[in-house]
């Protein structure tokens, strides 16, 4: 394993780190960043990009074009360019776990040459061909149920990364759903979810995917199993063949939950789970909108991942991107950062970015094994902007934190008076908070100079979606590597699952408590309580 030695006070002993905080004071005695506008009357063009189908316009933030040299120069003296390099030939960029994060190769052509000497890559395209099979099969009604019924409904069961992707992809792609199909997703570890969808649905019509990387996670395991018991009960053991299929990386985790081999699709060890929508994890969006249309939502990744790799840095969407996340959270210090969407179909971008980020970025110690000096991951937080509006904006208008915001809008929407008006919201929303507004009695002065950038979507398409998915899984990594820290890993989830598996037993009664922690105890103690009531 290669664990790159940095310095001890990478990255602030980079020239350009100790430049960008000359940079930032010289801008904050700037007024407002409504003065920038006026001092460059070209910025608005100067500060924009635009990949494929995305737009981004950056010119509402607190930074010069200095700034912006500085965000290139800080990428070169991080070596970003040879990270890149690395994680593109699947060098083991994951270095804790000794894995290459290979995501870019899932959706590549093979005539890309990407890694196609690593373990696993050349299982993408016969993988893909299978999900083919299955799929075109599924919409010409050949996969039947086992009473012979035609499917009509799909549950994917997994949870974080093995469900993120596919329900925020699912329903912003909702306007390409085949085949009379219904989505529906499942992964809150209490029983009332699973319960809840199993009322609703026609079990002998249903297809349930469980997506589990793993295949260890207690929330979908339990989840299946009742899923696997209630069809039992009603059509027999015979039924699992037809109805389930899984999706991981443990071929032994399926087969022992009985899932069939034809119905196992297989992903490899170095898919991380936040990473893993381009991969085999997407089956239940490949069910809903057609495997032509999952074709197109893996080009959308691979044009951006071509503009990632060959973009210069101070025209590299994702680099651009990461490096105001940088500036934000380090010389701003601002702890959280807000991604709010206008159109209902990208409601769950929040909740798929919001993992992205904090499972990646949520760490405190470089990759060399030494505490890091800066600020890394910070909040991620957002949804909705339409009820944004009338639940949390007025914080971000006259609250006293700064929290920068992606605006992402899906601006290729018809001329209906609706859509125009959630258009119009997103830009003015962006404009208000910038330019803001003064008043004569303070309570209704607006200070304006909130920072934010705008994401137009020319269409919310399959590749646009994938185009968005990669620029953010890009974004992190490149914060990542200007952090000096490994964004695949994720140990700090791991304790409290390790403590809820020893309390489940205590709660169960199978087990006393024999921790020490009083509060632990006191709660346990009030917990028998209200189940004697
Ligand atoms: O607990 C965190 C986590 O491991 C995530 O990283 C992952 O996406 C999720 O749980 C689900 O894991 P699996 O796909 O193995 O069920």
């Amino acid at each position: 394993m290669q664990k790159d030695k940095l310095s001890k006070h990478y990255p602030r002993n980079l020239p350009s780190w100790k430049k960008l905080t000359k940079n930032y004071r010289s801008n904050k005695k700037v007024k407002s960043i409504k003065s920038l506008f006026t001092t460059d009357r070209n910025r608005s063009k100067k500060l924009s990009i635009e990949v494929g189908d995305l737009f981004l316009d950056y010119s509402k933030n607190f930074i010069d074009t200095d700034t912006v040299d500085l965000f290139s120069q800080l990428a070169s003296e991080a070596n970003l360019s040879d990270a890149i390099e690395r994680m593109f030939s699947g060098s083991h960029v994951n270095t804790t776990e000794d894995k290459s994060a290979l995501h870019v190769a899932l959706r590549s052509k093979i005539s890309d040459k990407i890694a196609l000497n690593q373990d696993g890559v050349s299982q993408i395209w016969p993988t893909l061909d299978a999900m083919e099979r299955f799929v075109s099969d599924l919409h010409e009604g050949k996969i039947r149920g086992s009473t012979n019924k035609k499917i009509t409904n799909i549950l994917n069961i997994g949870i974080g990364g093995s469900e993120l992707g596919s329900s925020m992809t699912v329903n912003a792609l909702r306007s390409y759903w085949k085949g009379n199909l219904n989505y529906y997703s499942v992964s809150n570890g209490d029983q009332s979810e699973i319960n809840c969808v199993l009322k609703k649905i026609k079990l002998d019509e249903t297809l349930f995917l469980i997506c589990s990387k793993s295949f260890n996670t207690i929330e979908t395991k339990n989840n299946a199993t009742i899923a696997k018991e209630a069809l039992e009960v009603n059509f027999g053991k015979r039924a699992i063949n037809k109805h389930f299929l899984g999706v991981s990386s443990s071929r032994e985790g399926m087969t022992d939950f009985g899932i069939h081999k034809d119905k196992q699709f297989y992903i490899s060890d170095w898919v991380g789970g936040r990473f893993s929508i381009t991969s085999a994890m997407g089956l239940p969006l490949a069910c809903m909108i057609g495997m032509d249309n999952f074709y197109r939502f893996l080009d959308g990744a691979r044009l951006m991942d071509m503009h990632f790799k060959n973009a210069s840095f101070d025209l590299n969407m994702p680099v651009i991107l990461a490096m105001l996340s940088v500036y934000y959270t380090n010389f701003h210090n601002v702890q959280s950062q807000a991604i709010i969407c206008y159109g209902d179909r990208l409601t769950h971008f929040t909740d798929f970015v919001r993992q992205l980020h904090m499972e990646s970025l949520g760490k405190r110690t470089k990759i060399d094994g030494s505490p890091v000096n800066v600020n890394t991951g910070n909040v991620i937080w957002g949804g909705s902007g339409s009820d944004g509006q009338h639940s949390y904006f007025q914080l971000l208008h006259q609250g006293s934190y700064t929290i920068p915001i992606d605006f992402i809008v899906d601006a290729g929407v018809s001329d209906d008076q609706m859509d125009t008006y959630s258009l119009a919201n997103c830009l003015a929303q962006s404009e208000s908070l910038m330019a803001g507004m003064q008043e004569a009695d303070p309570e209704r002065s607006i200070d304006g100079d909130k920072p934010n950038n705008v994401i137009l979507v020319n269409k919310l398409s399959p590749q646009s979606i994938g185009q968005l998915v990669a620029l953010y899984e890009h974004k992190v990594f490149v914060q990542s590597i200007i952090y000096g820290i490994n964004a695949f890993d994720q140990y700090g989830v791991e304790l409290g699952k390790k403590i809820a598996q020893s309390l489940s037993k205590v709660i169960s009664k199978s087990s006393r408590y024999t921790g020490k922690n009083p509060s632990t105890r006191a709660l346990l103690s009030k917990i028998r309580e209200y189940k004697k009531g």
